[in-house]
């Protein structure tokens, strides 16, 4: 029996390019605490998706001379294999331009618009098509041309005056609700800096958002209104429900089940969109919030936002190729903190590759499963009995793993629970440094003290392979093989599975490759 549902989420990506490395940052890491928590025995949802209405898409498919269903079409695998390259096990993959998500929208919004949370004026105002979003004119900067450009990405603004009415979303009357809400649930926001910029900004007063467009075709159709597509923004969030069930009449029951969820992860950038039209929105539908809007920093190159028209667009598929899935997972899981900006560089990729998971975890696997084999005919020895109670650094190490790694995990600390599991890691390398098996090997009256040792060393992997596995999924399913043990993936309770001592004696052990072959920058072209 599952202990309940998890859920989490990643943005639901503009299909205007392939993913890179930032939107793979995210989606890594929402599949990384999805991991972690099957393997905690949840029930869990991870809703990921395409973002393909809106002016954005139909101007960058009509750039290409398609129309956009046909452009959205092209690109959509694009993203599909970049996930399954990342083995991202997500449960729903939303395409806003399915039918699902178009009843989903319809139905969400003509709620609302029954509940009187909509009315109809004239818009006027600033628009950023790269950024999909409205700007009051106080909000935005001018370049040297003494043009009016987005404050976020610092491209030219058009002023949209349709002449025509939009329908407008009451935004402005949910400020006191928000800001209620923000104080009765401090983790809503995270990290705590994000919360303060949220905060300062509802305080400064809301305006109603115009949630519908005439001006142009490339959306869901606003069913009480012919004429009028919903802005994208007021799609894709709702994409999150879809992805669960909501409004399909096909899944009864589950979206009750599965809303709210635990987490939506998101860029720092669209934060706001997340913390503030996200919760009005379901406040006026009347639905219960996630608990939790993560909205982590940027990978930047060289001190400077990571991006395709700076020249460093290296592809996720390309460094999966030299490092290998799992490194490409831990690189980024262990060494950008969640929540913070963080510089990536290949130099950098290699050293961690090298230090943790070449030196440290591969070779710990590779030295103790080779002398498993050299001394015990490759299989695990039996503990004598006299060692029963033995002093045992290593078991003490593991014995508290779970709560501080869990505690991590709690915290979206993706880099501190790698870097617990890592700490075991070097002591069993160290523990087994000092015990030089070895030597123990040369005489029989320390036979017993071999097995234990070897014992002990074979054990901590096995528990090292639980903890690494939502960061790592293949190369612990592969430990897990190696040491004749069940499915990985089956594990839905790590806590009771990473008590000590349950590897079975007598197994069977398998040498096999090295896991993380060392690598050297030197010869790493991409
Ligand atoms: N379609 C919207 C989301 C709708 S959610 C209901 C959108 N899509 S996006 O494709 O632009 O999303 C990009 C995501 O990738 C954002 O979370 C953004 O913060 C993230 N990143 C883009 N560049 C990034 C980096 N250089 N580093 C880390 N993340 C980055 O916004």
């Amino acid at each position: 029996m599952p202990k309940g549902t998890f859920g989490v989420t990643t943005p639901i990506y503009y299909i205007n390019a392939a993913p890179h490395l930032g939107t793979a940052y995210t989606t890594v890491a929402a599949d990384t605490i999805a991991r972690y928590e099957r393997m905690n025995g949840y029930d869990v949802s991870f809703v990921t998706g395409t973002d393909e209405h809106g002016q954005k898409i139909a101007e960058t498919a009509e750039k290409n001379g398609m129309t956009p269903q046909a452009w959205c079409d092209s690109l959509a695998p694009a993203f599909t294999d970049a996930w399954k390259t990342l083995d991202i096990d997500y449960t729903n993959f939303v395409r806003t331009t399915e039918d699902r998500q178009t009843r989903a929208v319809q139905k969400f919004w003509s709620d609302l618009y029954e509940k009187g949370w909509l009315y109809k004026s004239a818009y006027e105002g600033w628009y950023c098509v790269h950024e999909e979003t409205y700007y009051a004119e106080s909000d935005l900067e001018k370049n040297e041309d003494g043009e009016f450009v987005c404050p976020d990405c610092k491209r030219p603004v058009r002023y949209e005056s349709s002449g025509e009415e939009n329908w407008f979303f009451k935004l402005s009357e949910f400020q006191d609700k928000l800001l209620a809400f923000y104080d009765e649930h401090p983790d809503f926001i995270r990290p705590v800096s994000r919360r303060n910029e949220i905060v300062s900004f509802v305080k400064g007063g809301l305006q109603d958002l115009s949630i519908s467009r005439s001006s142009f075709d490339w959306g869901i159709p606003v069913p009480w209104d012919e004429g009028h597509v919903f802005y994208v923004w007021a799609d894709a969030l709702i994409a999150y429900l879809t992805g669960i069930g909501y409004g399909d009449p096909e899944r009864e029951g589950e979206f009750e089940r599965r809303w709210p969820m635990q987490y939506h992860f998101v860029g720092k950038d669209i934060t706001r969109f997340h913390c503030v039209i996200w919760p009005a929105m379901l406040m006026a539908a009347g639905l219960p919030i996630t608990g939790t809007v993560f909205g982590h920093g940027f990978l930047l190159v060289g001190g400077e936002k990571m991006s395709k028209s700076k020249g460093n667009g290296i592809k996720p598929a390309d460094l999966v190729e030299v490092f290998g899935v799992d490194a490409y997972r831990y690189y980024f899981m262990s060494d950008v903190r969640f929540g913070a900006d963080g510089n990536i560089s290949i130099e950098r990729m290699t050293q961690v590759y090298n230090a943790d998971l070449a030196n440290t975890w591969g070779n710990l696997c590779s030295r103790v499963f080779n002398m498993v084999g050299k001394y015990f005919d490759g299989k695990v020895p039996a503990v004598p009995s006299k060692f029963a109670d033995a002093p045992n650094p290593l078991k003490d190490i593991a014995d508290s793993l779970y709560e501080k790694y869990d505690a991590c995990m709690a915290d979206v600390n993706f880099t501190d629970a790698a870097a617990a599991v890592q700490e075991l890691a070097s002591r069993v390398n160290l523990y087994v440094e000092e015990s030089a098996p070895w030597n123990l090997a040369k005489s029989e009256e320390t036979q017993g003290e071999l097995a234990y040792v070897l014992y002990n060393a074979a054990e901590a992997c096995r528990i090292l392979a639980l903890f690494f596995a939502p960061f790592m999924p293949n190369t612990s399913a592969e430990v897990f093989r190696r040491l004749s043990l069940g499915a990985i993936d089956e594990v839905d309770d790590i806590k009771a599975a990473s008590v000590w001592g349950q590897l079975p004696a007598g197994n069977d052990v398998e040498k096999g490759d090295p896991l993380f072959p060392r690598l050297d920058v030197k010869d790493i072209q991409l």
